[in-house]
């Protein structure tokens, strides 16, 4: 989705902010554009498609200047298209600014500032707020605190979501930004500010950020940095120390980030589970809801699974854009958890919200220190996965798989529900994960194998039971996003009520077969469609009876709740290699972005 860069110091600030937009791209966007002030002047750029085609256009007509804002643009109102792009200017070009987010009263603002005389000129819901600037501004005196006046009134009128960085002509220092509901950092460096709507953009200069809070206005300048509500009550605010690395968030001599991030997940791993987690639960939870999107609510499933067997207290799993509008019995004594790798994902925070209003105890799980979600409940636990920056969630999945078992253990501890001896068990299982996750990448040549086989079928069908149709789902929805493959992920045991009808002669089914339990019946289910022509290929820890199976990938033997983490894992590189066979982008697949902030 959009991404914001600013900058304000005494470097150069062009190379700074297209370098900034190139570290956003990841996020998804289809325009790109650049303001950068100097003297009395704001020098705009935008171009639809790539920031190369940006760059281009700034290379034959180069901006200087110590301070500017930039923007990638994906479209909400409006095509894809260089008018709509930002930076936006309010009709005197006195402002330009940049908009995360949804303005969703911006056709009553632009009725009102038609009928004081604004005209627009893109479809954008964004092209209301500097003019409302430029409304409030005409009324203050021509100051800098005329300036800060402005948008905060204009913040007031605006409803939705907004993450802004604002330019004046008549200031040449000085940047004012303002969130709702939409992230905004600042990074501090040596006299200079760097102003991102992501950490990752900014990481190579600064490990120091001030996180902006909802209905927040910040005024900088390269060595003054204020924080406001939208009153304009002055208050501190604490500066946090980000123990990120750099090369976090580059390639690191990877091809993609994708196939970097499925390597890094043993240490992901290790890292979310050697951390302290102290949460007193109280024994009056009736129900447990996992709340969450995607990849994140896949990881619920799995937890769903570890909770209701040591905690034994019902816990459901929804999506959140469907829990957030069908007014779920909750109330004090329900227990909801949220997960969301960015933090910042609009169904799943206003699905937060809906929670806390209903009374409910609130717990985030999230991957970025400082996200909304994280600071919208009640406790906040973080998955030490790094940054995430391939649209294709992996580490980060594994990585809430392992804190949700973490949990599971510290809850049934607490309510006594489980014996010593098997929360040991699934402790050691999980410690165990990391080494176990680099013996499968030690084999991922036979998987990149498997895919150029496959790489161009049309469907395939992903079957598992219990645990393993988690994993089925996810693996299906990988397979999906970045490989454009359709595919279905099903209980085996369904099959028979309706979707064996499209079991042809050579159908690809990969089988998930981990669940001790249930082997005999998932086999059986596996006979079956191959019975009727299908090719089977299995991810399995069990013994299995020779010569059934076209293809067989074992994984180490763990337990129930801990086998997601493994099991994903040649599943995850099965789709990486299939996209890379089909020459696709793997890292930034059509039509998605990596955080989806707009419902
Ligand atoms: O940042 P979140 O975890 O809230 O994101 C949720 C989903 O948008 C995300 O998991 C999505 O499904 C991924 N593209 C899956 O790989």
């Amino acid at each position: 989705m959009c991404g914001i860069i600013g900058y304000v110091g005494e470097k150069n600030c062009t190379p700074i902010l297209l370098n900034g937009l190139k570290n956003l791209e990841y996020r998804g966007y289809d325009s790109a554009g650049i303001a950068v002030l100097e003297g009395n002047s704001i020098n705009i750029k935008k171009s639809k498609g790539r920031v190369k085609n940006l760059e281009d256009l700034i290379e034959k007509d180069l901006c200087g200047g110590n301070i500017g804002i930039a923007h990638t643009r994906w479209a909400t109102h409006g095509k894809p298209s260089k008018e709509n792009a930002h930076p936006h200017e309010d009709n005197s070009h006195t402002f330009a600014l940049v908009h995360n987010g949804i303005i969703e009263n911006y056709k009553e603002l632009r009725h009102f500032l038609c009928e004081q005389g604004y005209s627009f000129f893109s479809e954008t819901d964004t092209e209301v707020i500097p003019n409302l600037i430029h409304y409030y501004y005409e009324k203050q005196e021509k100051t800098k605190d005329g300036f800060l006046q402005a948008v905060a009134l204009a913040c007031k009128k605006l409803e939705g979501s907004f993450a802004i960085l604002v330019l004046c002509k008549y200031f040449p220092q000085t940047i004012i930004l303002a969130r709702r509901n939409s992230p905004l950092v600042v990074g501090k460096g040596k006299n200079e500010y760097y102003i991102a709507s992501d950490i990752p953009a900014i990481l190579e200069y600064t490990r120091d950020f001030y996180f902006l809070d909802d209905n927040e206005i910040s005024f900088l300048e390269s060595d003054i940095i204020h924080f406001f509500d939208f009153d304009l009550l002055e208050h501190e605010k604490e500066l946090i120390h980000s123990s990120l690395s750099r090369n976090s968030s580059n390639k690191n001599g990877y091809e993609d980030f994708m196939l970097k991030e499925i390597e890094e997940q043993p240490q992901a791993i290790f890292d979310t589970l050697n951390q302290d987690i102290d949460l007193h639960l109280s024994s009056s939870f009736s129900q447990i809801y996992i709340v969450a999107c995607g990849t994140a609510m896949h990881a619920g499933l799995v937890g769903k699974t570890c909770i209701e067997t040591l905690c034994k207290i019902p816990t459901f799993v929804e999506v959140a854009s469907e829990f957030r509008y069908r007014n779920p019995i909750i109330d004090s004594h329900t227990l909801c958890i949220f997960i969301s790798q960015s933090g910042e994902t609009a169904d799943t925070i206003a699905a937060l919200k809906l929670a806390k209003q209903k009374k409910a105890k609130t717990i985030a799980i999230s991957n970025v220190m400082g996200s909304s979600i994280s600071r919208e409940a009640d406790v906040c636990f973080y998955t030490y996965a790094g940054p995430e920056i391939a649209v294709a969630s992996t580490k980060a999945y594994t990585s809430q798989v392992c804190l949700l078992c973490m949990l599971a253990i510290l809850f049934a501890k607490q309510l006594k529900t489980a014996s010593d001896k098997d929360l040991e068990v699934l402790k050691e299982d999980l410690l165990q994960l990391p080494k176990q996750i680099e013996n499968i990448l030690e084999h991922k040549d036979k998987i990149q194998i498997l895919a150029k086989q496959l790489a161009f079928e049309r469907d395939m069908f992903f079957l598992g039971r219990g645990i393993d149709y988690t994993t089925c789902l996810e693996a299906s929805l990988k397979l999906k996003e970045i490989s454009y493959i359709h595919s279905e992920a099903y209980p085996a045991g369904e099959l028979k009520h309706g979707p064996i009808a499209l079991i042809e002669q050579n159908t690809p089914v990969v089988g998930i077969l981990t669940e001790e339990a249930l082997l005999e019946k998932t086999i059986s289910n596996l006979q079956e469609v191959i019975a009727r022509g299908a090719k089977t290929f299995i991810v399995t820890n069990q013994e299995l009876p020779k010569n059934i199976f076209d293809f067989v990938f074992t994984i180490p033997k763990t337990s129930r709740f801990t086998s997601p983490a493994l099991s994903i894992v040649p599943l995850q590189l099965f789709s990486y290699y299939i996209a890379k066979q089909k020459n696709l982008d793997v890292d930034k697949p059509r039509n998605l972005a990596k955080s989806v902030t707009v419902e």
